[in-house]
């Protein structure tokens, strides 16, 4: 199982990624989650995207596609990854298709958490996960959400394997409608 989670800062990508690599037996893989592993351990990676992810920025693509490649080879080895946070603009969908055919491992089913923005920061100001949950940094990352994540969603609009569940419930209740979607693409299977 192949699965793309497309949502906002604080939409639940990470919540629901874990709950699905749970139930499915596939790798959760969250780009940035492995970006902030990056800064933690001070690596070459760290010290080059420290201050675009302080930002509230995306940070370049030949950055996180490198990164990426490994974890998810394998993972598709391994049976299957749900991907929180990548891709993240047209232009990432676009440059990781090719690698993702050759593998014979293109995404079978793109979920869209839908959240209005005031829950969004409602949310992520409760969390103060580090640097970038502060208030100019979140306000910073819907804006680049909405300038470059949204024309990701309008690019896929017409796959029948992309569907949006309403993000503001409960997260059971979000993982089972997500669920819900995926048995109507006859996935798992
Ligand atoms: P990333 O780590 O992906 O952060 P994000 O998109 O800002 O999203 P979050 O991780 O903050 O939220 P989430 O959607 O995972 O929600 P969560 O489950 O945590 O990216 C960080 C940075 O890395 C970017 O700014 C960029 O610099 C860089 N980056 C990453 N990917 C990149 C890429 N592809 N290209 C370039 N740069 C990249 O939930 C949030 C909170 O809400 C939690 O407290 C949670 O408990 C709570 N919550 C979750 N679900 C619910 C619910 N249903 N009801 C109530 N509360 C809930
Ligand atoms: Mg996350």
């Amino acid at each position: 199982m192949r699965l793309l989670l497309i949502g906002a800062p604080g939409s639940g990508k990470g919540t629901q990624a874990g709950k699905l690599a749970e139930r499915f037996g596939i790798a959760h893989i969250s780009s940035g989650d492995l970006l902030r592993q990056h800064v933690q351990d001070q690596t070459a990676i760290g010290r080059t995207i420290k201050s675009y992810l302080d930002r509230g920025d995306l940070v370049p693509n030949t950055v996180v596609m490198d990164m990426l490649r490994k974890p998810v080879v394998a993972a598709v080895e391994a049976g299957g990854y749900v991907l929180d946070g990548f891709p993240r603009t047209v232009e990432q969908a676009q440059a990781s298709f090719p690698t993702a055919r050759s593998l014979g491992a293109e995404v079978q089913a793109a979920i869209h958490l839908d959240v209005p923005s005031e829950e969004l920061v409602r949310r992520l100001l409760a969390r103060r996960r580090g640097s970038d949950d502060t208030e100019a940094v979140i306000e910073r990352r819907l804006q680049v959400y909405l300038d470059m994540t949204v024309p990701l969603l309008d690019y896929y609009a017409d796959r029948e394997w992309k569907f949006a569940v309403d993000g503001t419930q409960a997260p059971d209740a979000v993982h089972e409608d997500i669920v819900a979607g995926l048995k109507k693409l006859a996935l798992p299977g």
